[in-house]
């Protein structure tokens, strides 16, 4: 296939000082957003914080109370949503969980075709194409009712590009999928990017969806709270600090040499470039709580040797009874709180073993 050579600069859809209210609610508020052609763009954030209400408006199910929608139609100009005809026929949606009732996957595919109009001579070898690029190809013949979770969503996915859209919206791609599901979810989002796509796809995984985004909005209580590249956003989330908490307090007389032991073995581990306005020194001991506060490089494998010295190397010296990370600032609070059920949070069970926190 020819790799299309795609101008990533221009403007296909802008989101200008969007607004929607549910009575008192404002469910979606003051959002700007521009994304260009060619790029995928995710939409980050916790349920409820509007993500489906801006997709919606997207796709012209819901009307916004203020703001507008401008969409680059097929004739390289933005147009008022409002005013382009009411079938956007180079957008494709995922919205929501499909309900498809009792047909087989060939009739449900044939029957969203006809809906695009798509020509009719071409549905056939469509429908082939992209059941046997999603593996679905066994199930041509079969009802949808009889689908897993997965299939079903894969089907979404493929009614949603049935009509080859040149811009795709999807919401919640990876709902009730499991992890293997998942990645094949993403496989097939980088399929479409790579046929030159423009992508916008909405989750409350900020894990799951940045590996295939160029870039992420966070929204919040309907605000956009950062829009930026994957990269500049972990640079920003990533947290460097760990926090561990002792079972008994360190007796004061022995802090000094077991502090000067920490640093030594623990230094490859440790932020070397650490910032002086955050802490003058890498380990710190906080009487009060008895926790020690450890400023490292980042890394998750780094991570995973410092807990291994603690328990191993020290273990005369403290037990170490509970290990997390904290919240700094201010967009990793609400991003945690968003991956709340992801948190790291590691315990050591009664035995001295690894206990991963579930909850
Ligand atoms: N039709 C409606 N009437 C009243 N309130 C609504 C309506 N649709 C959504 N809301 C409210 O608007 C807010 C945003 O909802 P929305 O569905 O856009 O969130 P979301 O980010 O998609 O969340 P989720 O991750 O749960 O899908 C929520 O507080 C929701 O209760
Ligand atoms: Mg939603």
């Amino acid at each position: 296939m020819e790799e299309k050579v795609i101008d990533k600069s221009e403007v296909v859809i802008k989101l200008e000082n969007l607004t929607r209210n549910f009575g008192n609610l404002k469910a979606v508020d003051n959002v700007n957003l521009e994304v260009c052609k060619g790029e995928t763009i995710g939409l980050v954030g916790p349920n409820g914080a509007g993500k489906t209400t801006t997709i919606k408006m997207i796709a012209k199910i819901l009307r916004p109370t203020s703001g507008r929608i401008l969409i680059n139609t097929n004739h390289h100009k933005l147009e008022d949503l409002q005013k382009v005809s009411r079938t956007i026929s180079n957008m494709g949606f995922l919205i929501d969980i499909p309900n498809f009732y009792d047909m087989t996957a060939y009739q449900l595919l044939r029957y969203f075709a006809n809906l695009q109009n798509y020509p009719k001579d071409k549905i056939d070898a469509r429908i082939d194409e992209l059941l046997d690029l999603f593996k679905l190809e066994d199930w041509k013949w079969e009802k949808v009712k009889t689908f897993s979770k997965g299939m079903t969503q894969k089907l979404g996915i493929i009614q949603s590009i049935l009509h080859d859209p040149d811009i795709i919206i999807l919401d919640e791609p990876q709902t009730g999928l499991d992890p293997a599901a998942r990645i094949e979810i993403r496989s097939y989002i980088r399929e479409l990017q790579s046929l030159g796509k423009t992508i916008f796809v909405a989750s409350h995984m900020l894990y799951e969806i940045s590996e295939v985004c160029d870039k992420i909005a966070l929204i919040n209580h309907g605000s956009i709270i950062g829009f930026d590249t994957v990269e500049n956003l972990a640079r920003a989330l990533r947290t460097n600090e760990l926090n561990c908490t002792l079972l008994d307090p360190i007796a004061l007389n022995e802090l000094d040499p077991i502090l000067t032991r920490l640093t030594e073995k623990l230094n490859p581990y440790l932020e070397q470039n650490l910032d002086p306005n955050i802490s003058k020194i890498p380990i710190k001991y906080n009487p009060e709580r008895q926790g020690l506060k450890i400023y490292y490089d980042g890394r998750n494998k780094s991570k995973g040797e410092i807990l291994k010295i603690l328990i191993k190397e020290f273990e005369s010296d403290f037990t170490v009874i509970s290990y997390i990370q904290p919240r700094s600032s201010q967009l990793e609070r609400v991003y945690l709180e968003m991956i709340a059920d992801d948190a790291l949070k590691i315990k050591i069970n009664q035995n001295g073993v690894l206990e991963k926190n579930e909850k």
